[in-house]
């Protein structure tokens, strides 16, 4: 299928389902995506917009899978299709269920007080345990609010799955590095002892995204200030922690967008995330506000989402596209992304 024919067929299928038909696009989409999506936003945005589509039958989720399974156990009665059932997110794939459980019940050996926290970037069996267990799921936009949430609750918290989302905000909310520590799924009992669980109050789980670390180093704002005296600088939190401190601001996708539309006329801004993100809104603060990559990555996952599968998508999806969650497994889960949503 040539471009403009995947072109023609999805404004064709807009046309004749209008309302019924919702096509959401995360902010790193490629343009050609984009200048399709009903709604763009993060992935706290993104949830939020699901359960308020009162007319949608049909909801494509361009973006990548742990985010259309999340759209379709929010949203049980709409059918959730994804254009490209193999985009991943290897930062999810980090915090297999099993993993979690047994790192669950080592932990909990220890301390009976751990609130379970996962970043929306997750597996739905994630999510789903910690529904069970009293948890709650995250985004990065909210990240700091939950986790004074669960904090609040108990002396300790378990944050899954990404170590620098979870260190950025346990030191946002003040903690000592001596009560922060890091499950690593690959050692023996998390590479942990006693005493250190027993001192943390934040113990991260070691994953990571690999589009933003450790790419985004903080050489590169050192350099980019260097070369472009004045410039801000704002990462997304998933970046090292050093890097964070370096920058002017961290947030979300949606927050790194309020951001740049608050500069004045004249600004300029280093912007560490995935340069689909940075590329349009270089585009479109042109003139008035200069953005930059701090570096340029890609996450290759979102990439997979073309024109022409979104096109097959619309008028005949196959089966691996269509996002079903089972139906236990789905209430727990949503029991964790209702707390968040409530937080
Ligand atoms: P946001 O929630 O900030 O949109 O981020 C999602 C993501 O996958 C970042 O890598
Ligand atoms: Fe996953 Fe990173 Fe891609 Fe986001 S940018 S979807 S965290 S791999």
């Amino acid at each position: 299928m040539t471009k403009d024919q995947a072109r023609k067929i999805i404004k064709e299928q807009k046309l004749s389902m209008g309302e019924r038909l919702v096509i959401l696009g995360h902010h790193y989409q490629s343009d050609e995506i984009i200048e399709f999506a009903d709604y763009v936003g993060d992935s706290l945005e993104l949830s939020r917009k699901v359960s308020q589509l009162d007319k949608a039958e049909k909801i494509i989720f361009c973006g990548v899978y742990f985010m259309a399974e999340t759209a379709s156990v929010l949203a049980p009665d709409k059918e959730v299709y994804i254009p490209d059932p193999k985009a991943g997110c290897p930062l999810a794939d980090m915090a297999g269920i099993r993993d979690v459980e047994h790192a669950w019940d080592v932990i909990g050996r220890i301390s009976s007080s751990v609130v379970p926290i996962t970043y929306v970037n997750s597996s739905v069996e994630v999510k789903a345990f910690c529904g069970m267990n009293g948890g709650v799921v995250c985004t990065s936009g909210n990240a700091a609010r939950v986790f004074m949430w669960a904090m609040e609750r108990a002396s300790k918290v378990l944050f899954m799955p990404d170590r620098n989302l979870g260190r950025n905000t346990a030191i946002s909310l003040g903690l000592k590095d001596n009560e922060i520590i890091e499950w690593d799924p690959s050692a023996k009992d998390g590479g942990v002892d006693e005493a250190g669980i027993k001192r943390a109050r934040a113990i991260l789980w070691r994953g990571w995204c690999p589009v933003h670390w450790p790419k985004l180093r903080p050489e590169d704002v050192n350099s980019i200030r260097q070369r472009e005296p004045g410039i801000k600088v704002i990462v997304h939190p998933e970046a090292d922690p050093l890097t964070v401190s370096k920058s002017d601001a961290a947030g979300s996708t949606a927050q790194i967008l309020d951001y740049v539309k608050s500069l004045g006329k004249g600004s300029s801004v280093a912007v560490g995330t995935e340069f689909n993100m940075v590329n349009r809104l270089s585009m479109d603060f042109r003139p008035n506000v200069r953005v930059l990559p701090l570096n340029k990555v890609l996450c290759e996952d979102m990439a997979r989402i073309t024109p022409d599968k979104l096109a097959q998508c619309l008028v005949d999806p196959d089966d691996s596209q269509r996002v079903r969650v089972d139906a236990t497994i789905a209430d727990n889960a949503v029991k964790a992304l209702d707390r968040m949503l409530k937080i």
